[in-house]
C-alpha cells in the first residue's frame, strides 16, 4: 500500500531562537574524538580520580538506603534535607561565612544554581558583568536569556576593581548581576586580593549590585603559612548582596551532582520556586548519603581535603617546574596559589586554538583561551591548563608535547 507523503516535522519552528545552533563555544570532548589512553588531559576541570572516597561512599549509600530508605525515597522538600543544610553551615563557619540553614538551598550541581539565578533575574538581553576571562560553563547556564555581557579584566591580583567602577559608570542599561570567581579562578588560577575584596564590596554596596560568588576551588589552597583569604561572602556587609555557590564536586566527586547556594531568604524562596519547575528537588538518597558520610567516624572530610591540597600542590609544582624548564620568556603563565588551573599566554602571534588542535594530534589536550571570554573577544593567544587530574610524570610528558605543538604552529 502506498503511503501518502507526510510533511516533514517542523523541528526548526518548534525550537526557540538559538536552541539548535551550537555556539562557537561548544567544545568536543577529546575522548569522543578518538583520542584515547595516551592523551595527557590538561583540558578538563576534573578532580583527581584517585581521590574519590569510594569505600566511604559505599558505606554511606548502603546505610542511607538500609536505614533511611523509607524516609528519603518519597518526594522530598525542594530546599533539601535540613541535616545537610546544617552541616553545610557548620563547614562554612570556619571560612568566615555565617549562614543559617534557612538561607541554604541544595542544588543538583552549582551550574544549576547559576542557571536558576538567571531564571529569576534575567529578562532576554539583560546585562551581566563577568570577569575576563571567566568560567565558560556559567555562560552556558544563561544562554537561553541571551544576555549582554560586560567583561571586566582580571590581572594577577584578580578582577581589576577600577575597571569595574568604569564599567558601572558607563553602563546605561542597568546590570542584573556580577558573576565572580574570587578564589583560584577558573580559568586563570588567580585570586582576588584581600584589599581588592574590600574595594569590590564597597563598589557593590554603592551600586546596590547582586553578586554571584562561585567558589568550587576555595578550599584547595597550597601555600602553607599564608592564611587563606576569606570568601567575599565572609566580609561584613556582604550578606544582602552576595549569593555564595559551593559544591561537593571537587572535594568528593563531580558525578554525584551535589551543590548549594547561600543567600538572602527572599532570593532563596524565588530560586526554590524556579527549582520546583526544574527537578523538584535534588536526589534525596544522595543527600542522606552525604549526611552519613560527613558523620562517618572512619572518614574525615577535613583530612580528605587536606590530602587533596597536598596532591594538587605537587601537581601544580610539577607543571610550573616543567613549564619553566621548557618554555622561554616569550611565553608567560600564572602562578596559582590553589585550585586546578593555570593560564598560559603564548607569544602574541601564536593562536591558542591552533595550539589546542595541534596538541590533540600530539597527545595533549588544553583549552583555547577565547572560550573563556564572554564576548569571544579576547584570549586568542591564551590557553587554560588543568593540572588536577594528571600525575607529575605525565604532566612533564604533557608539557613536552605542548611545546612540540607550539613549535608546530610557529613553524
Ligand atoms: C567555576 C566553576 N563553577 C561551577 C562548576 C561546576 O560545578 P558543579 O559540578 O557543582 O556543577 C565548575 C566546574 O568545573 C567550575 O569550575
Amino acid at each position: 500500500m502506498a503511503h501518502a507523503t507526510r510533511p516533514a516535522p517542523r523541528f526548526a519552528t518548534w525550537l526557540i531562537e538559538g536552541a539548535d545552533s551550537p555556539t562557537d563555544r561548544a567544545v568536543s570532548n577529546p575522548a569522543s574524538l578518538g583520542y584515547g589512553a595516551d592523551l595527557v588531559g590538561f583540558g578538563g576541570g576534573q578532580p583527581a580520580v584517585e581521590t574519590y572516597p569510594i569505600e566511604a561512599l559505599e558505606r554511606a549509600y548502603a546505610s542511607a538506603i538500609r536505614e533511611a530508605g523509607r524516609q528519603v525515597l518519597p518526594y522530598g522538600a525542594t530546599q533539601g534535607l535540613p541535616a545537610l543544610r546544617e552541616l553545610i553551615c557548620a563547614r562554612l563557619a570556619p571560612r568566615g561565612i555565617r549562614a543559617e540553614p534557612e538561607n541554604v538551598a541544595i542544588l543538583t550541581g552549582s551550574i544549576q544554581g547559576l542557571h536558576l539565578v538567571g531564571r529569576i533575574t534575567l529578562d532576554r538581553g539583560d546585562t551581566i558583568i563577568t570577569e575576563a576571562p571567566t568560567f565558560m560553563g556559567a555562560l552556558a547556564a544563561w544562554e537561553q536569556q541571551q544576555p549582554r555581557y560586560v567583561s571586566v579584566p582580571v590581572d594577577e591580583h584578580g578582577l581589576v576593581v577600577d575597571h569595574l567602577r568604569e564599567a558601572l559608570r558607563d553602563d546605561q542599561t542597568g546590570v542584573k548581576f556580577l558573576y565572580l570567581l574570587p578564589t583560584f579562578q577558573n580559568p586563570s588560577g588567580v585570586s582576588l586580593t584581600r584589599e581588592r575584596r574590600h574595594q569590590l564590596l564597597e563598589v557593590v554596596r554603592e551600586h546596590d549590585l547582586l553578586v554571584i560568588e562561585d567558589d568550587p576551588y576555595g578550599e584547595f589552597w597550597f601555600d602553607d603559612g599564608s592564611e587563606p583569604i576569606p570568601p567575599l561572602r565572609a566580609l561584613p556587609g556582604s550578606e544582602d548582596h552576595v549569593l555564595y555557590v559551593g559544591t561537593f564536586s571537587k572535594i568528593l566527586a563531580p558525578g554525584i551532582r551535589l551543590a548549594y547556594i547561600v543567600g538572602p531568604r527572599q532570593i532563596i524562596d524565588a530560586l526554590l520556586r524556579a527549582k520546583r519547575g526544574v527537578d523538584f528537588h535534588t536526589d534525596t538518597l544522595l543527600q542522606e548519603a552525604v549526611v552519613r558520610l560527613l558523620h562517618d567516624d572512619a572518614f574525615d572530610l577535613e583530612a580528605h581535603v587536606q590530602a587533596g591540597r597536598e596532591l594538587y600542590r605537587a601537581r601544580r609544582d610539577a607543571m610550573l617546574d616543567s613549564l619553566e624548564a621548557t618554555f622561554d620568556s616569550e611565553t608567560k603563565w600564572t602562578q596559582p596559589g590553589g585550585g586546578f588551573f593555570l593560564w598560559m599566554d603564548l607569544p602574541h602571534a601564536v593562536s591558542g586554538e591552533a595550539v589546542a588542535t595541534a596538541g590533540l594530534q600530539l597527545g595533549v589536550s588544553v583549552l583555547p583561551g577565547y572560550l573563556f571570554y564572554a564576548n569571544l573577544d579576547g584570549g586568542r593567544n591564551g590557553l587554560r591548563m588543568s593540572f588536577s587530574n594528571t600525575p607529575p610524570e605525565r604532566i612533564r610528558e604533557g608539557v613536552a608535547r605542548l611545546k612540540q605543538a607550539v613549535d608546530t604552529v610557529r613553524a
